[in-house]
């Protein structure tokens, strides 16, 4: 009997968008499952959104919204994202629904009945301003180890060393700032030990695991697996545990169960029983996932699997990170490339083919080289295949009317191209994708040669006749290559197939044949890529602050809400106008250190020339200035985000950056405004926007 197949990509967290790091994945599963379709399996691919968690919770908490809200809009928008990257899912769904209720309940009561669940006081930490337990990355300090500020609770950035937040020097909370205690909970633990030897008999005995993780794997499971603390108090954002008020099951416990439930809810809709891939013997479960969760996917949630008696997944591909460039994606740097700022740019089958071409069954991180990417676009898919395609469809089409010949005979490259066209299916099945496109730019160059070998260009006017076989052969050619980078391209090929007038063709059409007698009009299929302009800069890049001091200052002569000041940045002095005279006396002001906005463009405010802007924050009622303690004509930077050198700024420019003030000190976003190892304070204690 034909085996049933779910294929499943990570679900993605209802807490932000989509970016080209996340599309690795989804595109590889969705090249696999395409291919799987194509030769004729029977296979669904489900996936949904991961909704719950103290992050989503937070963050509707920080907009006013309830979460319900937040992953709402999520949905829509990672839907619509993953849509017009042509990921076409089964059945897209969310964690939080009614199916994945019932499954999680169920299987926490089959873990409890074995006896794999048990309830433990634990101390951790609380912010008793907020009111909340505070998960490891709500936490930061100074890292007890190097003493390297800003560091969350769990581990270093600065020296890698992992420890407890408790062990955090000068800790605070990242929502509010509060210092927080320890306080003691009850919560619910998964004995994972009771699965060791389980686990490992199936990782032993899985053809299919990569090696290298198994190995990793079996040497977590040799030096004892902890408990998994499957519980978190409330507040918090997902489903309550059977028979609890105040307790709720750990967003990762329910998250892998979406798995099922989006399986299930898919069955309800298309009429049949989820049990056939998640339980009975023909089902067949493969999971793709980057390698950042591998401890989820191949410990904690095969167990809940073989102690609730569902079938365990046959394969788990593993995937690595993306990077841009050569190094991780990063806001500051501006490699942060959500799939709505790629889809603004270029076309999305190109990113299909690059990644395809890079992924192979290893854990390695995949390059996406912009130069490169250009390089590989213009040179295989365009000039390549694209051209091959077009040369046999343009010949035959003003030639022959686009009439196909019957006849031809060219056995030795026909049998070539067939042996390579069943190694490429033979990458598919195995997610070397990497040496799936090898393959067939190979059978494009063999494409290619035989064109020029054959020139029908003069052929047609000695021997018609072949000429026509000829062409007729290469547009065979053509439609093997597309069938077989339909998985990759499924939109150009859909294309092709129009012109071939042979609509859904399949892997089982790989042959050579007479075609569907009369082609179409050739049409474009591709465009060349020129400049790409994907990065784009954190706008505070091109932003300079200096440190200046105010050494005079006098009222404006024309307005009497301005002031003039004169500062100091060390180097050389300038006239600065502030309209801050309602909340400063001249005297108040003299003398301090202050952040100026260095090289925005000079202007006259009411006849008085400023060069530069003076920063303050303004709380309802009152304005306090932004000062810090640093050498004149100093910078005062965000960690992290380096000044590129730009001349000039207009005030337009400048106000895209969001600068605010919080207790005291000036944040941009998330990060600190420091001038060398001195936060940046804002005077009077002020809250609020800074302009
Ligand atoms: N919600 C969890 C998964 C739960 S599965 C039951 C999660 N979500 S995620 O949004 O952070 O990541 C989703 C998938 O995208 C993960 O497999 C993750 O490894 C992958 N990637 C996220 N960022 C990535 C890159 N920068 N590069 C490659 N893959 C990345 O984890
Ligand atoms: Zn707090």
């Amino acid at each position: 009997m034909k085996k049933k197949t779910v294929v499943t990509s990570a679900l993605p967290y209802a807490n932000g968008p989509i970016h080209i790091g996340h599309l690795v994945e989804y595109i590889q599963t969705d090249i696999f499952v395409r291919a799987l379709k194509l030769s004729g399996e029977d296979v669904i691919y489900c996936c949904a959104n991961d909704t719950h968690g103290t992050p989503i919770e937070v963050n509707a908490k920080k907009e006013g919204i309830p979460p319900e809200k937040l992953i709402q809009r999520y949905f829509i928008e990672h839907r619509r994202d993953f849509e017009d990257f042509n990921i076409h899912f089964d059945n897209f769904y969310t964690t939080n629904s009614s199916e994945n209720k019932e499954l999680s309940d169920y299987i926490f009561l089959k873990l409890k009945e074995n006896g794999d669940i048990y309830t433990k006081e634990v101390e951790l930490t609380y912010c008793p301003n907020c009111k909340r337990f505070l998960p490891d990355r709500f936490v930061k300090g100074k890292c007890p180890s190097c003493g390297a500020e800003n560091q969350y609770g769990d581990n270093c950035e600065v020296c890698n060393s992992t420890y407890k937040p408790t062990d955090l020097i000068d800790p605070h909370c990242v929502i509010c700032g509060t210092k927080p205690i320890t306080k003691k909970s009850l919560h619910y633990f998964f004995k994972l030990s009771n699965y060791s030897e389980k686990l490992k008999k199936w990782l032993i005995e899985n053809k299919n695991l990569q090696e290298e993780i198994k190995n990793y794997v079996l040497n977590w499971i040799k030096e004892g697996l902890n408990d998994w603390d499957i519980s978190r108090d409330a507040p918090y954002f997902g489903f309550k545990i059977v028979g609890e008020e105040d307790k709720y099951y750990y967003v990762w416990l329910d998250a892998p169960i979406g798995y099922i439930a989006s399986t299930r809810n898919l069955g309800t809709k298309m009429g049949f029983n989820y049990e056939d891939y998640w339980k009975f013997e023909n089902g067949r479960i493969i999971h793709f996932i980057g390698k950042d969760i591998i401890y989820f996917h191949f410990l904690f949630w095969p167990a809940m699997l073989m102690g609730s008696g569902f079938n365990l997944p046959e394969d788990i591909v593993v995937h690595g990170f993306l990077k841009i460039n050569n190094e991780k994606m990063s806001k500051s740097r501006g490699t942060f490339i959500t799939a709505r700022d790629y889809l603004e740019k270029l076309n999305p089958e190109y990113l299909r083919y690059y990644y395809a071409r890079s992924l192979s069954r290893k854990l390695s991180d995949i390059d996406l080289d912009i130069e490169d990417f250009k390089e590989k676009i213009n040179h295989e898919l365009i000039a390549n295949f694209g051209n091959f395609v077009n040369r046999s469809f343009s010949f035959l089409y003003k030639n022959f009317n686009g009439k196909t010949s019957e006849r031809f005979n060219f056995k030795e490259l026909e049998e070539k191209i067939l042996k390579k066209a069943n190694d490429v299916l033979n990458y598919y099945k195995m997610v070397n994708f990497k040496s799936a496109i090898k393959e067939i730019m190979e059978i494009s160059d063999m494409g290619n040669k035989f064109f020029q070998d054959m020139a029908p260009w003069k052929l047609i006017k000695e021997d018609r006749e072949k000429a026509h076989e000829v062409l007729t052969f290469s547009v065979n050619i053509v439609k093997i290559l597309s069938i077989l980078l339909k998985p990759v391209i499924p939109t150009v090929s859909n294309k092709i197939e129009r012109i071939l007038n042979l609509p859904h063709l399949k892997f089982s059409d790989l042959k050579f044949d007479y075609l569907s007698k009369e082609i179409k009009k050739p049409e474009i299929l591709f465009e060349k890529l020129e400049e790409i302009d994907l990065i784009k800069k954190d706008p505070f890049t091109s932003v300079d602050l200096r440190v200046g001091k105010v050494i005079e200052v006098f009222p404006h002569p024309k307005a009497d809400k301005l002031l003039i000041l004169k500062v100091d940045f060390g180097s050389e002095k300038r006239q600065i106008v502030a309209g801050i005279k309602k909340y400063y006396s001249e005297e108040e002001l003299k003398g301090k250190k202050i952040v100026v906005v260095f090289n925005l463009k000079p202007a006259k405010l009411r006849g008085e020339k400023s060069n530069g802007m003076l920063l303050a924050a303004s709380s309802e009622n009152d304005v306090g200035v932004l000062t810090v303690d640093g050498n004149l004509g100093d910078m005062v930077r965000p960690e992290g985000i380096e000044f590129d050198g730009t001349e000039q700024i207009d005030i337009e420019h400048f106000l895209k950056v969001n600068l605010v003030g919080k207790n005291g000190i000036a944040y941009y976003g998330e990060k600190v405004l420091m001038c060398g190892d001195k936060k940046v304070e804002i005077d009077k204690g002020i809250s609020g926007k800074i302009k």
